[in-house]
């Protein structure tokens, strides 16, 4: 048994993972606070993202720009113009709502990419009104955009954006990464950081924010070349696939290897290895693949500059909700960028000896926030036997990897041990020194929070030097040599 949204949010701010913002003044919709513990994880989950992505591999290279940039980017990529959702307001003004989102929680299925007129025409089908029982006013279109002033004058020439995306800058600074880095196609540009949208409904805690983080990747190829050459990597990886014909059929999900869904023509080589890629690095992070669908979009849903677009979905209490977006955006950025700023972003290519513009062949775009979500839930469960809530996080994100325990208080030879372990530890381990309560209670605090490694100190440590070691997930216990703890610590 899970437990609902409302529930994960009141465990989080109990046990000091996330708040409410600036909740001593009532908060802010849409906007959150990680505590102690929540910060620690996060931090964890985007190096170990970057580590993976980026680090570990010859073919992407990262950048990190500012939140506020140069406005004509945002016309060039559309969103100053088009990034926008329908919105339905009630005729007194006193409520506003998401239009797809209202109508999926009225009728009951999705309305990803529903026009206005469909909206409006529904709304007059089933006689839909507002909570107080007004009429809805026509469905109008609303801009995420948050906009800003830079300098100290307000008008149109000092108007800035808050990036809704962290994509563009890997778009617009293609030219200089690609000859500083010395990249060859393919390969990718990776940048994480802050992102806003000024969401008209947002909702279910951290899943639908209007500040959060994004871990995205600009994936280039060679436009006449589709051969993705680390596809045999991941072709027997299992992917739980919805595709378009899946949803037209009503049918649930077919559990699939990537080269069957290739061979059966659902994806192309590029979109089955971005898929399996992400998904394994939930996987290797300890989440259960059951949990998780890839979902095509419908063809009225795509982007108009989008050929294709799967999303990696997650089973919420909420329902099966996208955790990250991987479309083939083709040449779309890098031509508009090239047309509005008037600079050569092309490169050469020497055996065609031709220029040409790369397409975008996958944009794995994550929700740094979705994908916390995404692992507490993965980690959470309520240990009727020990009696309290067990975070089985994987040791590479938990917040705290290892917690030193003196057996008592009160006597200084024990706790000055404990305390040298404690250091021991510190530069390698994010370590937590607690004396306070039975040790016992100082456990199950642990377990909540998610520590895989508990080390208590006693007399005996006093005169051999061994400590035990309280393993969170089976709670078994071992005595090591102090000079071997950190071979025992596997993170
Ligand atoms: N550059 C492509 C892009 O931004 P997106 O589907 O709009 O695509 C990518 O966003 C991811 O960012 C989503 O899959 C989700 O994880 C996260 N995301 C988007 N809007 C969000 C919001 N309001 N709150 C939290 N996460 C959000």
């Amino acid at each position: 048994m899970t437990i609902n949204i409302d529930e994960m949010a009141s465990f989080c701010k109990r046990k000091g993972f996330i708040y409410p913002t600036a909740e001593i003044y009532g908060g802010l919709a849409g906007f959150f606070d990680y505590g102690p513990y929540g910060s620690e994880m996060k931090m964890n989950l985007k190096n170990v993202w970057w580590k993976y992505h980026v680090r570990s591999r010859s073919d992407i290279v990262g950048i990190d720009g500012p939140i506020i940039t140069n406005p004509t980017i945002w016309k060039a990529s559309g969103h100053a113009e088009n990034f926008a959702d329908l919105m339905l307001k009630s005729e007194d003004g006193s409520f506003e709502v998401r239009a797809d989102l209202f109508l999926e929680e009225k009728l009951g299925k999705s309305f990803d990419g529903v026009s206005a007129d469909e909206v409006n025409k529904l709304v007059a089908e089933h006689k839909l009104t507002a909570p107080n029982g007004k009429k809805f006013k026509k469905c109008e279109s609303f801009n995420l955009m948050f906009t800003t002033n830079v300098g100290p004058k307000e008008n149109d020439k000092s108007k800035a954006y808050l990036r809704p995306e962290t994509a563009q800058l890997m778009f617009a600074d293609f030219k200089l990464v690609q000859e500083n880095a010395r990249m060859k196609l393919p390969f990718g540009i990776a940048q994480m950081g802050r992102a806003f949208r000024n969401e008209i409904s947002p909702r279910n805690f951290i899943f639908r924010c209007r500040e959060f983080e994004q871990m995205e990747i600009e994936y280039f190829k060679h436009p006449d070349y589709d051969e993705c050459p680390f596809y045999k990597e991941y072709e027997d990886f299992e992917l739980n696939v919805y595709s378009i014909e899946h949803q037209k059929k009503n049918k649930e999900a077919d559990k699939m290897k990537i080269k069957d869904a290739v061979k059966k023509g659902i994806m192309q080589e590029w979109h089955a290895y971005f898929l399996a890629l992400e998904l394994n690095w939930f996987k290797s992070l300890g989440c259960n693949m059951k949990n998780f669908r890839v979902r095509q979009h419908l063809k009225d849903e795509l982007a108009h500059y989008s050929t294709d677009c799967w999303d990696l979905e997650y089973n919420f209490p909420f329902g099966y909700k996208e955790l990250e977006g991987i479309a083939d955006r083709g040449n779309y950025d890098l031509s508009r960028h090239i047309e509005f700023s008037k600079t050569d972003l092309s490169m050469f290519d020497e055996e065609q000896k031709k220029k040409i513009v790369p397409h975008v062949i996958a944009e794995p775009s994550l929700g740094v926030d979705r994908a916390f979500l995404v692992f507490l839930y993965e980690a959470y469960n309520d240990d009727k036997k020990r009696g309290n809530i067990v975070l089985h996080l994987h040791p590479k994100i938990a917040p705290i990897t290892v917690a030193v325990l003196p057996l008592v208080k009160n006597k200084e030879p024990v706790t000055n041990k404990a305390k040298e372990v404690f250091k021991l530890l510190q530069d390698d381990y994010s370590a937590f020194y607690d004396e306070s309560g039975s040790i016992g209670r100082r456990y199950a605090r642990m377990d909540e929070i998610g520590t895989p490694y508990c080390i208590t100190i006693d007399f005996d440590t006093l005169e051999d030097d061994t400590v035990t070691i309280r393993n969170r997930d089976t709670t078994e216990q071992k005595r090591v040599k102090i000079s071997e703890l950190k071979k025992e610590l596997i993170i």
